[in-house]
This record gives C-alpha cells, structure tokens and sequence, in this order.
C-alpha cells in the first residue's frame, strides 16, 4: 500500500489536517530537539494507554503485574532518567502470557489487540532515543501539551461508555499521529524521513484497532458514529486553533 492509499481512510477520519504554521514551526532545524523529545514521551504514553486500558477492563491480578514490570524500564528511563539504550534493550519482549479475568466481558480481543499494540509502541521508543542518542540529544524532561488532556476530560462518567470515549480518542490521537508524521517527514533529513514514513503503517492499523475495539464494548447494534464525531469537533479544534506550548499534537503555534 503507498503512503497516499495509507492516509486516504486517516484524512476522511480527522476532521482537518495540520495547519500550514504548525509544519513550519516543525521544520525548523532548532525545533528538532523538541519534536524528538515529545515524540518519544508520546511513544511511551501510547504504551501507557494501552497498558492502563487492559489492565483496568481485562486483565486479572498476576497478568496486571507483568505488564507493569514490562514498563518499569522505560519509566525509569523517562521519569527517572535511570538506565540507557542497552539496559532498555535487554527488556524489549513481554515474558509471560497475560490472562484476562473471568468476569471481563471484552477480555481476549482487547488483550491481543492491545498487546501488539504496546511492542510497536516500546520499539518504536526505542528507536526514537537511538536516533536522539546518536544526534547527541539529550531527553531532559518533556511537559505534556493540552491536546490528550483536551479530549479527556470530555469521557463519560459512567461505563461502558467511558471505556468507548477512551477507545475512540485512542483512535484520534493514532489517526493524527500518523497524518502528522506524514506532513512532517518530507521536511527532514533523510534518515528522519524514513523512519517517519516508516511509522505511518502501524498507527494507521493502530486507530483502525482502536475504532474496532470502541464498537466491539459497545454492541454491534449500538451506533458510536454520533460520539465519534463529537470527539472529531474536539480534536479538530485542539489541533487548529491557537496553542503556544509548541509539541508534536499542539494546535496552531503563536508566532
Ligand atoms: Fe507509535
Ligand atoms: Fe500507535
């Protein structure tokens, strides 16, 4: 599948693309640190959702530990700069098999989808801090941006419709992800471009996971398209007006 023919389903998804000023603010040489720096925070926070979602709606007790220790590393790394590139290396895979508990509706799919989901997410951290590591950047500590907070505070307060909102907004920030690294790679060096391009295909399966997963919790009769447009109005907005904290899923930034 070519690039075009992976964002096509992405851009009728997003309700607008990235604005022209974010993209120029982006391929400033000096701002590579930031993007670099935000994008492997992101890296670990889409593990993260992932992690917390089967953790609190599929997995049993024992299950919940492993995954936990699966992270401990790159937490360490990110939050309490302990550790490095090789450290990190020797803890890529998952070592034992998670088992969901018995009285979890949504447990098998959710697990397997989510678990594949949480290997790109790491690997993909991983690369990131190789590229960052060899450019001599260092990961000083990043803020989070308004944008996922933006979508969350409007979750339901009552499942499973909560679990729904979250799924959908999952799908959201997978789907922009991807349409940025797209707008974004053409503007890079070489090596840059090609590791963006290069994750364009797992976060366009990933939103479409995400998308499944939102309609399997709510039933095959309930229609979601009414929620999913109303977290398409949200995002749309967070992403194109004005934001002065300048990250990887910031608005329009503020010259
Ligand atoms: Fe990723
Ligand atoms: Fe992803």
């Amino acid at each position: 599948m070519t690039t075009t023919q992976l964002l096509a389903p992405i851009l009728a998804f997003l309700h607008c693309e990235t604005p022209d000023a974010w993209i120029n603010q982006a391929k400033k040489p000096e701002n590579l640190p930031v993007i670099l720096r935000d994008h492997l925070a992101c890296e670990l926070k889409a593990g993260q959702t992932a992690m917390f979602l089967i953790r609190k709606y599929a997995l049993d007790k024992a299950s919940s530990q492993v995954l936990v220790e699966w992270f401990q590393p790159y937490e360490d790394f990110l939050y309490r700069k302990q550790g490095d590139l090789s450290s990190l290396a020797q803890k890529k895979s998952l070592a034992k098999a998670l088992i969901p508990k018995n009285n979890s509706p949504y447990s098998q799919n959710l697990i397997d989808k989510m678990v594949l989901l949480i290997k790109e997410e790491l690997h993909h951290f991983y690369q990131v801090l190789e590229i960052m590591v060899a450019r001599e950047i260092p990961f000083d500590g990043i803020t989070a941006g308004r944008y996922a907070k933006g979508m969350l505070k409007h979750v339901t307060s009552y499942e499973p419709n909560a679990l729904i909102d979250k799924l959908i907004i999952g799908a959201y920030i997978e789907a922009r992800s991807c349409e940025r690294f797209a707008k974004i790679a053409p503007h890079l060096d070489e090596e840059l471009t090609k590791f963006y391009i290069s994750l364009l295909r797992s976060e366009a399966r990933h939103y479409q996971d995400y998308l499944v997963l939102a309609q399997q919790v709510a039933g095959e009769s309930i229609d979601i398209s009414e929620r999913i447009t109303y977290f398409g109005v949200v995002e749309a907005e967070l992403i194109s007006s004005s934001d002065e904290d300048f990250k990887f899923h910031s608005g329009a930034p503020v010259t």
